[in-house]
């Protein structure tokens, strides 16, 4: 049964939407496992581009299931506007499932996601996208104050928001110096929340049963990452990260499936790094390379429209985040935004107090300090947006993905050119294993 996981090996956007796109016409399901709307997957369909949050990138095929699965958590004006969208240019919707098990996100969240403005015990700030994604958590955590999917569209609503509202109002107000919040408003709360759950209900599911019964019959998975393996909340730069495992390890935990029925996982990275948001970025380049790389990749968040930081591959990141996600492949996307600089570097290891690292460290001021070393490519002068081939790369593209296969320790299976599905390049590795050489 293949069943198929792709992860983000950075820090997020590595353009995961466009891979899971084109696997989905091999595959019977998609599951996105964690997030919420924190996540904004572009998918490219010829002249349309589709910019999603929840729903699944397989949402464009009609005859594949897309499933949200517990371990997403649900803003649903949000999702209902993702919904409306797609039906406003033709997309039916109909292939869309929303586990009853994922938590919601309510105004609440949004407030504490605000007045945190999540900024860690040594003052340095996390950067969230706001979309209340940290305070959703730790109420899914914290237990008394959740509201999942399943409750929204069950009697006993109105006394829930009533009752959670009344605390956080109390809990929040000591979170605003300034005295700016405004409280929260129950009666109001719940007629909007039980508007939504209205138009959700249809697609409300037992998804880990749903999932459960599509293993055993063999259907073939599509398991679709968020965010990036480097801000998984316990395996990535922590405490800058996502607050939900954004690594492999979260499939399983996340869509309720066992690990077993992942025979294979791709990783997906860009050729270059960038990163959205506060934390440590060893080969950053604030400067005019960094400048060149935003423009030419047009790095700028999906979500929240910040300018991403950019800087050089750090294969020493990489290669961590492969070994835990457990990858089989890499899909190396935007290496057309490479093309034009005269030479490129790849981080090889790190200096840390002048010993030589190639593990990846655990403790956030560790990662601070390191002096990433590089080794130096040469670059390519001609634009690749048109190669559709390895053999129509240049030499020297071909070098930098070899070494990167080499230093990551992981076969290249996908080489992505541009944002279109035709300027996408499967090596032989990824064709045999998922028969999606197109
Ligand atoms: P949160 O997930 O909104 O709490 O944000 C925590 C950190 O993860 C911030 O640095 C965000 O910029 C980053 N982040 C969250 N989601 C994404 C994503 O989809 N792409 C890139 N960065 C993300």
């Amino acid at each position: 049964m293949p069943g198929t996981c792709v992860i983000g090996l950075q820090w997020g956007d590595e353009a995961k939407g466009k891979l899971v796109d084109l696997l989905t016409k091999r595959h019977d399901v998609v599951a996105r496992f964690l997030g919420g709307a924190n996540a904004g997957h572009t998918v490219v369909d010829g002249e349309n581009t589709y910019k999603l949050h929840h729903i699944p990138s397989g949402i464009l095929s009609e005859d594949v299931a897309n499933v949200v699965t517990a371990g997403v958590v649900i803003n649903p004006p949000i999702l209902l506007q993702e919904i409306d969208g797609l039906k406003a240019r033709g997309v039916p919707v109909k292939n869309l499932m929303l586990s009853d098990r994922a938590h919601i996100i309510f105004p609440w969240h949004m407030a504490e996601d605000r007045a945190m403005n999540q900024s860690t015990a040594d003052g340095e700030n996390i950067g969230t996208t706001m979309r209340g994604i940290g305070p959703c958590y730790r109420d899914k955590v914290g237990r008394a104050h959740a509201i999942r999917l399943g409750d929204l569209i069950r009697p006993g609503l109105k006394e829930k928001i009533a009752l959670i509202t009344a605390a956080k109002n109390k809990t929040i107000a000591s979170m605003y110096d300034d005295g700016s919040f405004t409280p929260l408003d129950a009666d109001a709360i719940y007629t909007e929340y039980a508007a939504y759950a209205e138009r959700l209900r249809e697609y409300v599911t037992d998804s880990t049963s749903y999932l459960l019964d599509a293993a055993d019959e063999d259907k073939r998975i599509l398991f679709e990452g968020a965010q990036g393996a480097l801000l998984d909340v316990d395996h990535g730069t922590y405490p800058f990260v996502t607050s939900s495992n954004s690594s492999g390890v979260g499939a399983a935990a996340g869509s309720g499936v066992p690990a077993k029925f992942i025979t294979q996982t791709i990783g997906v990275v860009k050729a270059y790094s960038t990163r959205v948001g506060g934390g440590p970025f060893p080969t950053e380049q604030d400067n005019e390379l960094g400048e060149k790389i935003r423009i030419r990749g047009n790095e700028f968040g999906t979500t929240t429209g910040r300018p991403r930081r950019c800087g050089w591959f750090d294969a020493v990141a990489v290669r961590y985040t492969a070994r835990i996600s457990g990858i089989d492949t890499i899909a190396l996307m935007m290496l057309d935004v490479l093309s034009t600089l005269d030479e490129l570097k790849i981080c090889v290891a790190y200096d840390l107090n002048g010993e030589r690292l190639t593990n990846f460290p655990s403790h956030v001021d560790d990662i601070r300090k390191v002096k990433p070393i590089y080794e130096t490519l040469p670059g390519w002068a001609e634009e690749i947006t048109g190669a559709r081939s390895l053999e129509d790369l240049p030499a020297n593209a071909l070098a930098y993905i070899q070494r990167i296969s080499e230093l990551v320790g992981c076969e290249v299976g996908v080489v992505s050119v541009g944002p279109d599905r035709k300027q996408t390049i499967f090596t032989e590795q990824l064709a045999m294993l998922v028969g999606a050489a197109t």
